[in-house]
């Protein structure tokens, strides 16, 4: 059966890619994001991509205005008659000399990538445990999976919203939430263009499918591409004295 399933991020990067694959297979869509001209000329290619003359929507919603949360998940909710999964890619990254150089930068990371997420999951979660569950898919970063010298601020965003999600797993997935925390590695996206490219970068378009399949099964937790589950195995167990010595 297809499914129901908002899109918040689905303008860019994974996100677009994964909206995509959806769209292809005939999975109803709506589109969450805060430009409303890219919202559009998103949900006209996912339209056109879709199986038979399927409907793609889409409203505003901004990470940084919480306060609009509870009315843009309202909002989405009507335009599918009742989401059942909700795909989460949204987010902020900067390097870390440059989070150190600007705080007022990083205040709006943490906030974005941690409290406001959590805070709109907290919203998306009354909705879906009301109609006996559904899926959350939401980006965290295998940058969260141990403190380390080039991803301090930003792996500290995306630790907590590792250490979020696994707890609303653990609570609610025997009332029908499936929680899933994507942790990607380096992707080719808007978000990492001119850095320098690590060993296992991937294409927007491997992670999409690995996501796809991680929904269809309710899997909890996906390293994408899965090379990095054994990467993080290795440098989730170095000493710390070793971690003070290296610059990864
Ligand atoms: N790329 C990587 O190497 C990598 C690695 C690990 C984890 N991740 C995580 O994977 C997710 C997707 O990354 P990506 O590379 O696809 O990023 P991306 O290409 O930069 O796309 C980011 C998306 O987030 C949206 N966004 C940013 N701030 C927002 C806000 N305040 N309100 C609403 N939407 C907002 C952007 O919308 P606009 O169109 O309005 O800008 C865009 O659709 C992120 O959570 C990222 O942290 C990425």
């Amino acid at each position: 059966m297809a499914l129901k399933v908002v899109v918040l991020g689905g303008t860019k990067g994974i996100g677009r890619a994964l909206a995509r694959r959806l769209a292809a297979r005939g999975d109803r869509l709506h589109l969450l994001g805060r430009d409303l001209a890219e919202l559009a000329t998103c949900a006209a290619d996912l339209q056109a991509r879709m199986p038979s003359g399927g409907q793609v929507t889409w409203s505003a919603c901004d990470l940084e205005q919480p306060q609009a949360f509870g009315a843009a998940v309202a909002e989405a909710d009507g335009a599918l008659a009742g989401f059942d999964t909700v795909i989460i890619t949204a987010g902020l990254f900067a390097t870390q000399p440059k989070l150190e150089a600007d705080l007022a930068f990083t205040q709006r990371l943490l906030t974005v990538n941690f409290a406001n997420t959590v805070l709109f999951c907290e919203h998306l979660r009354g909705y879906l445990l009301a109609r006996g569950g559904g899926t959350l898919c939401v980006f965290s970063s295998v940058a969260g999976d141990r403190g380390r010298k080039p991803v301090v601020l930003y792996g500290a965003s995306k630790a907590g919203l590792s250490a979020y999600l696994e707890g609303l797993d653990h609570k609610f997935r025997a009332s029908g939430l499936k929680t899933i925390c994507v942790k990607p590695g380096f992707v080719r996206t808007g978000m990492t263009e001119g850095l320098p490219e690590p060993p296992f970068a991937a294409d927007p378009d491997q992670v999409a499918a690995a996501v796809v399949g991680a929904i269809d099964k309710g899997t909890p937790v996906i390293y994408a591409p899965p090379i990095w589950a054994l990467v993080m195995i290795v440098i989730r167990n170095l000493p710390r004295f070793v971690m003070r010595k290296i610059g990864f």
